[in-house]
Parts: structure tokens; sequence; C-alpha cells
């Protein structure tokens, strides 16, 4: 074993719920975690540095997206992704395949994988488990995830039973192809969970998946529309199946109170868009809630934002300021905004992990939901 070796400690447990460490090649994610979306090689609206001070540890990159614009090549050539965009921390890459089901067009699935045609200019591509652990390999990607269906709901019991099974059959490939890449100690494949809303497939789905052996797992196909207390259920029946020595990252997921759910239900990781998107249209998260700052109230208010805030949107301008910026569609709004939202996630992660830490979770859930916790 070296220095740089994969490895998940869990540091502390409060009922299902875990506070530990992931250690990398390319240094340590603090867990439960939030990973910062950066689909092109950019989390918009924002340079590396402020992502870093916001607290992030790790950011989410989409192999969808890369190969189709600047391709995967390119950016191997240039050194790598995290010298391309200058992120030298982790990065986990998705692999392409949910990214390909929402925005691609005409596209098929086979066995082999899918084809399908950019929805930049229309050109043919296609993707197989092993293509996209190239393609990720080329990023060189910390954390890579393997190919897998996702499907769009509603579905029935046999289409969600049957892409579940497909995601097995790619899980298997994905791994034989990561093997066969000689990938650099530290680096990681995630096997993804699916299944749908049927529990009994989520089980078989986490049961394939620890056969085959994966240094941590996802669970996919969730925040697909479904209410937050059926994706809470899934959660809940899917976890106990899975190791506990391994981390858990919750695909896409979510708005603040969707975290805490989930991480009070054993979930280590996230990556969502949503404060990195709705910050640049005028969400703002605080410690009481979401708000819109392109609200009236907010023209005439020379407090920051959320005075408990130590993002640079809240310590130096004024919630006014800020109103300006968004309404008048100034770039340095969405910079700002974007820099707040992040740091109130990262500064949610906190607090949970202070609060499994204490054995505290539970008060911390319920002080959340009031605006009271303390993060
Ligand atoms: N992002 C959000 N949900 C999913 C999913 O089910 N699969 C993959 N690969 N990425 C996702
Ligand atoms: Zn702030």
């Amino acid at each position: 074993m070296t220095a740089t070796d994969f490895r998940f400690h869990v540091e502390a447990r409060d009922g299902a719920a875990r506070v530990g460490n992931i250690r990398t090649g390319r240094g340590v994610i603090r867990t439960p975690a939030f990973m910062p979306v950066g689909t092109a090689a950019t989390v918009k609206a924002v340079p590396p540095e402020a992502v870093r001070k916001a607290g992030a540890d790790i950011l989410l990159g989409n192999t969808y997206h890369l190969m189709l614009r600047p391709g995967a090549e390119r950016v191997a050539g240039l050194g790598g992704l995290h010298k391309f965009m200058n992120w030298p921390h982790p990065i986990l890459t998705d692999s392409g395949g949910f990214q390909v089901m929402s925005l691609a067009s005409l596209r098929k699935i086979t066995e082999e994988g899918v084809a399908f045609r950019s929805h930049h200019d229309g050109s043919a591509h296609a993707m197989s488990p092993e293509r996209s652990i190239e393609i990720q390999r080329l990023l060189d990607s910390d954390i890579a995830m393997q190919l897998d269906e996702c499907v769009a709901l509603p579905a029935s019991r046999e289409e969600t039973a049957r892409a579940m099974q497909l995601s097995l059959r790619w899980a298997r490939r994905s791994k034989a192809a990561f093997e066969a890449s000689a990938p650099p100690p530290g680096r990681a494949l995630f096997g993804i969970v699916q299944g749908g809303t049927e529990q009994d497939l989520r089980q078989e789905s986490a049961q394939g998946l620890i056969e085959i052996g994966f240094p941590g797992y996802a669970l996919g196909g969730l925040a697909v529309g479904e209410p937050q207390a059926v994706m809470f259920e899934v959660i809940a029946a899917t976890t106990p199946h899975l190791p506990q020595e391994r981390p858990r990252y919750l695909m896409g997921v979510g708005k603040p109170a969707d975290i805490v759910g989930a991480v009070a239900r054993g979930i280590d990781m996230f990556d969502c868009v949503i404060p990195t998107r709705s910050g640049r249209n005028g969400q703002a998260f605080t410690r009481q809630g979401a708000v819109n700052i392109r609200n009236a109230k907010y023209a005439d208010e020379p407090r920051p934002l959320d005075d408990k805030c130590r993002c640079p949107a809240c310590r130096d301008y004024s919630a006014a300021y800020i109103h300006h910026l968004v309404r008048s569609s100034e770039i340095l709004g969405a910079t700002l905004m974007t820099a707040h939202n992040l740091t109130y996630y990262q500064d949610l992660m906190a607090g949970l992990r202070t609060a499994i830490r204490r054995g505290q979770l539970a008060a911390f859930v319920a002080d959340f939901e009031t605006g009271a916790a303390d993060y």
C-alpha cells in the first residue's frame, strides 16, 4: 500500500450518518462533501480560487460535454483537466450516460453502448463503457463513474429492471476497462446503483455491484421528478445494502433540505447545479431559506444577503447592490451570487460534519428546518 492509495475512512457516526475522509492521489475530501459542478471545465461565473475559498475539496466534470468540446484528446495533450482548468485538487467525472439521455438527440441504446448526436452541431458520436473510461482517463479524473442508463420517468417496472441490468453489465465492462487502463495510484471508479423507485431492484443492483467490487457506490436515477419523500425512502432502503466502509454518492442532488435528509440516511457525497445555476438566476440560499435577490424588497437593503455568511458577496457588498447587478444582468451579479451560494453549500456541509461528530445531527436537522441551525 502506498501513501496515495484511494481510501475512505469513517471518523464518526450518528445514526445512519457518517463523517469521514476520502484520500485521493490529489488530496483529501472531507465527507459529507458537496461537489460544485464544473461541466465544461469551469464552475460557471467563478474562477477556481473562488470555488476553493468557498470550501470545496472536489469538483465534478462531465465526460459528455468535454468529449464534444474541447475534446478529451485535446485536454490530455494540454496536460489533463486539472492543469487545463487550473484546479489542482480532486475531480470526479460523470460517465456521460446521464447527460446523453438528457441533452443529446437521436439517442440509440444497445448492449454495446449509446449512439447519439451532439446537442451543439448534430454530429454523430458513440459512447461505450470502454470509451467512457478512456475519456475519463484522458481527462485524468480522480474519481471516474461507470457508464449507466438512467431511465426517464415515468418508467414501467420492466423498463426500470432492464436499464438496471444493462447498467450492471456495463459496470463489469467499466471496471475491466478501468483496470486495463493502468490508473495511477489514488484513482477510483465508482459503480452506480439504479432501479428507480423499486426497492427490490435497488437491492439487486447494489448486490450486483458489490459482487463486481468498487471503492465507492453512487445512487443514480433519483431527483428526476419524484417527491422528496420517495427519494428519501429509496435512499433509506438502499444504503443498508451498501458496504459501511465505502463512500456513497447521491448523484445530482440537490436542494439544501434534500442534502440534509440524505446525509441523515447515510449519504457521503453530492453534486448539483442548483447553487450555481439558480444563483445566476437570482436565487440565493440563506440560513433562513431561499430568497430571490430580484425581489423589490432588496432594492434599498444596505445589509448583506446573509449576515452570517463569510463569502465575498456578503462581506463586501449590500443586498441592494447585488439586486441591482442581477436585475441589470451584469456579469458580476452572477459571479457574486455563485460565490455566495457555493459558500452557503460548503458551510452547510461543514455544519453537518460538525453535528455528526458531536452526535447532534437530529438537533441540527430540526434546527435546520426552522432556520435556527448554527453553521
Ligand atoms: N447524474 C444524476 N443522476 C445520474 C444518474 O443516474 N447517472 C449518472 N451517470 N449521472 C447522474
Ligand atoms: Zn454570502
